[in-house]
C-alpha cells in the first residue's frame, strides 16, 4: 500500500530536538570568561552569605539565558554536594509581556505550599504581593536566587530592583537570603534606572559580546554531531551558517536556526546531506520567520497600520502621507471591530516608531517655498509577509 507517508523512510536527523529553541546544551562553549565571572559572583551562596546581584547584558542570541541556566544548575549540584550549605532555591521568570504585579504574583505562586490557594489576580496590589513574597521566602528559608530574564521589558523595574535587594536590610525577611540575576538584551537598560537603584544594585555586570565565525562554528559543530546521523551535514554547510550569522550580529540562535531549516530544506528535496546551498535557501526562510515574529510583537494598532500600508502597496499607492495612512487605518481597525485611535498625532507617533524599528522607509518631502516639510512612508519589507502574518494572527484569535 502506498500513502502520503510511504516514501518518507529516511531522515537526516538523529535527534532533531538538539536544534530546537527549547534545547538546553549540557555544555556551554566559547564562554569561559563569562562563566568564570559568573561563578565568582555566585560564590557567596556556597558560604552562607547574601548573594551578589548579577546583571547580564548583550544582544539577543548570545547565550545569556543558556549560560544562566547552566550556572544555576551547576550551582544547585554543588550546593547539593556540600552538606553544610543551606538549601538553594532558584526561580526563573521571563518578564517579556508581564507587569511587575504579574511577576511578583508568579513568584509568590511558585513559593506557596502546594495546597494553598493562588495569590488573587484582582483585588490586591503589588505591595500586597511583595508582602506575601517576603512571608513565603522566610517560611521556606535558605538562599533564593531569582532570575529575571528579559528584565528590560518590565514596566516598573525601579520598584522591583529597589525593593528586593533591600528586603533583608529593611527587615522584611530574616530567615532567608535573596539574590537577583537580571538579564537584558538592551545595553541602555542600565541608564534607564533611577540613580538610587543604579548606585547600590549592580554589583556584578557581565557583558556578552557577539560570537565570531570561529566561535559559532564550534557551537554548531557540537550541535550537528548530536543532531544529525553520520555524514548528513557537510562541513561547508556549518561554515556557511556560522559565517552568515557572524556577519549579522554574531547570533547563535540564528546560526542554529539556519542549520535546522537548512536540514529541513535538504530533507524536503530528498537530499542526503545538508550543503551550503541548503543553508543559503534557509537564510531567506529564517529571515521571514524573524520578520513574522517582529510583526507579532507589535501592538494591535501598530499592526493595523502595517496592514494598511501593505494594502496601499498592493494598490501601488505608496509612498503615502500620514493622513492617507490614517484613513486606511480607520477602515482596517473598524473591520476588526476595534476603536481606531483618533488623532493624527497618534498615527504619526506609530509611524515614527515603525520607522525606527526598521519596518518602514521614510521619505522627507518639502512643499516648495510656501509649504512646510512632511514625510511619506512605505514598507521596508515584502507586503505579503505583513498580510500573511496578519491573516495567521486573526485566524489564531478566532
Ligand atoms: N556558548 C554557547 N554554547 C552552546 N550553545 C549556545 C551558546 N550560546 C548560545 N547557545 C545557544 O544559542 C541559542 C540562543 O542562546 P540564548 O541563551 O537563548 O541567547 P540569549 O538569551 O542571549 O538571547 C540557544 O539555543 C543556546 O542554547
Ligand atoms: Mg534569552
Amino acid at each position: 500500500m502506498s500513502g502520503p507517508f510511504s516514501d518518507l523512510t529516511d531522515t537526516l536527523f538523529a535527534d532533531k530536538s538538539v536544534l530546537s529553541e527549547s534545547y538546553q546544551p549540557e555544555e556551554i562553549l566559547e564562554r569561559d570568561e563569562e562563566i568564570e565571572a559568573f561563578s565568582h559572583a555566585l560564590q557567596d551562596v556556597l558560604f552562607g552569605r547574601e548573594p551578589e546581584n548579577i546583571f547580564l547584558y548583550g544582544k539577543a542570541g548570545l547565550g545569556k539565558t543558556a549560560v544562566t541556566k547552566y550556572m544555576m544548575s551547576e550551582l544547585q549540584s554543588e550546593v547539593f554536594e556540600r552538606e553544610e550549605v543551606d538549601d538553594l532555591h532558584v526561580h526563573e521568570i521571563n518578564c517579556n509581556g508581564k507587569t511587575l504585579f504579574m511577576v511578583v504574583r508568579r513568584l509568590v505562586n511558585e513559593l506557596l505550599p502546594a495546597d494553598a490557594s493562588p495569590f488573587p489576580k484582582r483585588g490586591l496590589g503589588t505591595g500586597d504581593a511583595f508582602d506575601e513574597l517576603y512571608a513565603q521566602l522566610d517560611r521556606i528559608g535558605g538562599t533564593h536566587l531569582i532570575v529575571f530574564d528579559e528584565i528590560d521589558h518590565l514596566d516598573d523595574v525601579d520598584t522591583l530592583l529597589y525593593e528586593l535587594p533591600r528586603a533583608r536590610s529593611n527587615g522584611h525577611i530574616t530567615e532567608s537570603l535573596v539574590g537577583i540575576v537580571g538579564i537584558s538584551n538592551n545595553y541602555t537598560f542600565r541608564q534607564s534606572l533611577s540613580a538610587k537603584v543604579k548606585d547600590t544594585l549592580m554589583e556584578t555586570e557581565i557583558s556578552f559580546s557577539p560570537y565570531d565565525a570561529g566561535e559559532l562554528r564550534t557551537i554548531l559543530h557540537d550541535r550537528a554531531d548530536r543532531a544529525f546521523v553520520d555524514g548528513a551535514c557537510d562541513e561547508s554547510a556549518i561554515a556557511k551558517a556560522a559565517a552568515l550569522s557572524a556577519q549579522d550580529m554574531g547570533n547563535a540562535r540564528q546560526a542554529i536556526d539556519l542549520l535546522r531549516v537548512g536540514a529541513e530544506v535538504a530533507e524536503r528535496d530528498g537530499d542526503e546531506t545538508v550543503t551550503d546551498d541548503h543553508i543559503e535557501d534557509a537564510r531567506t526562510l529564517v529571515q521571514r520567520g524573524r520578520l513574522r515574529n517582529k510583526i507579532r510583537d507589535q501592538t494591535e494598532h501598530a499592526q493595523y497600520i502595517l496592514e494598511t500600508i501593505a494594502k496601499l502597496e498592493e494598490r501601488n499607492e505608496v509612498p503615502a502621507r500620514s493622513k492617507e495612512i490614517q484613513e486606511g487605518y480607520e477602515r482596517v481597525a473598524e473591520a476588526y471591530g476595534a476603536t481606531p485611535l483618533t488623532t493624527l498625532k497618534s498615527i504619526q507617533d506609530h509611524l515614527s516608531d515603525l520607522h525606527m524599528l526598521g519596518f518602514l522607509v521614510r521619505h522627507e518631502r518639502n512643499k516648495g517655498l510656501s509649504g512646510g516639510q512632511y514625510y511619506e512612508y512605505e514598507l521596508d519589507l515584502d507586503p505579503m509577509i505583513v498580510l500573511e502574518t496578519r491573516e495567521e494572527i486573526v485566524q489564531a484569535a478566532d
